[in-house]
């Protein structure tokens, strides 16, 4: 399995992987908080969603993303995907990474998600939107529950959200039908709630619907800046590793599907056209 990956202590790019577009939700906030880190961003885009797939599949395709990011010298990968972090992150940390290379690293983006949520809400009644996978995982309950008991959670699964954004069809009428849906659901189920996590890196891209069904003075509260701010604060913990970063302010984009299709869809999104290599994980 080590055979595909470069083992090289020399500095590199970080690496960020979603299963499309969504994690381009949070390196764009990584980018505006560290913008002299060079990235490498990876969407698997050919096999998105992962949400509704399995454990196993959806820890075998975020293990061939890590090796393709490691192989490309990344001595750093955060999975911007709720799902992978939620699915595979574990297992990549306990039982990858010491056969890969112990001394790299790969973060998930949950846990950084939750730390601020003590301070947020008032009722201490908490929903969650998320894919499936991310909900069924229980995560983010078991997460939340470990540093803040008090607080009751309750999550949604959205399997057509993610669709709706890899498709182009997330600003279209249709798309109201299931955004009011779920979100209808979530507080129907639970009345307390007075904040809601998108707990998926594809939901932001929804945010204008999503906040047209949200009643008032129900926060919404995304992933990006939370994300940004604790690697922040991991590479000024770990100056080891910050100086395995390569700093030059460069992004190279990656997709497993067509690399001018990502381009055409993501380049109004980062405001600024973007060259896409397609890419084979295996
Ligand atoms: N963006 C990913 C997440 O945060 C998942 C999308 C998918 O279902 O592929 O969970």
């Amino acid at each position: 399995m080590s055979s595909l990956v470069n083992l090289s202590k020399e500095a590199g790019p970080i690496g960020i992987f979603d299963s499309g577009y969504g994690g381009l939700t949070i390196y764009d906030e990584i980018k505006r908080l560290l913008p002299e880190y060079d990235y490498i961003y990876l969407g698997d885009n050919a096999r998105t969603p992962y949400g509704t797939r399995s454990f196993d599949i959806v820890y075998e395709f975020t293990r061939e993303a890590v090796r393709y990011l490691f192989a490309q010298g990344c001595q750093l990968v955060i999975l911007a995907c709720n799902t992978a972090s939620a699915k595979a992150l574990r297992s990549i940390q306990q039982l990858d990474l010491p056969l890969l290379d112990p001394n790299r690293r790969v973060l998930g983006i949950i846990r950084p998600t939750v730390e601020c949520i003590g301070e947020v809400t008032k009722s201490r009644h908490v929903g969650v939107l998320a894919t499936e996978g991310t909900i069924k995982s229980l995560s983010y309950p078991l997460e939340i529950r470990k540093l803040f008991p008090d607080i009751e959670v309750t999550g949604e699964a959205c399997p057509i959200w993610v669709p709706l954004v890899e498709t182009n069809e997330f600003a279209s009428e249709g798309a109201d039908y299931f955004v009011k849906r779920h979100i209808d659901n979530l507080l129907a189920r639970d009345s307390k709630i007075d904040t809601i996590i998108l707990g998926c890196t594809h939901y932001p891209i929804l945010i204008d619907k999503i906040k047209k069904y949200v009643p008032e003075g129900i926060i919404v509260l995304t992933q990006g800046a939370a994300v940004a701010s604790s690697l922040k604060d991991y590479l000024h913990r770990h100056p080891e590793m910050d100086a395995l970063c390569t700093k030059g302010g460069v992004t190279a984009f990656c997709t497993t599907e067509s690399g001018g299709k990502f381009g055409d869809q993501a380049s109004p999104f980062l405001n600024q056209p973007i060259e896409v290599k397609t890419v084979t994980l295996e």
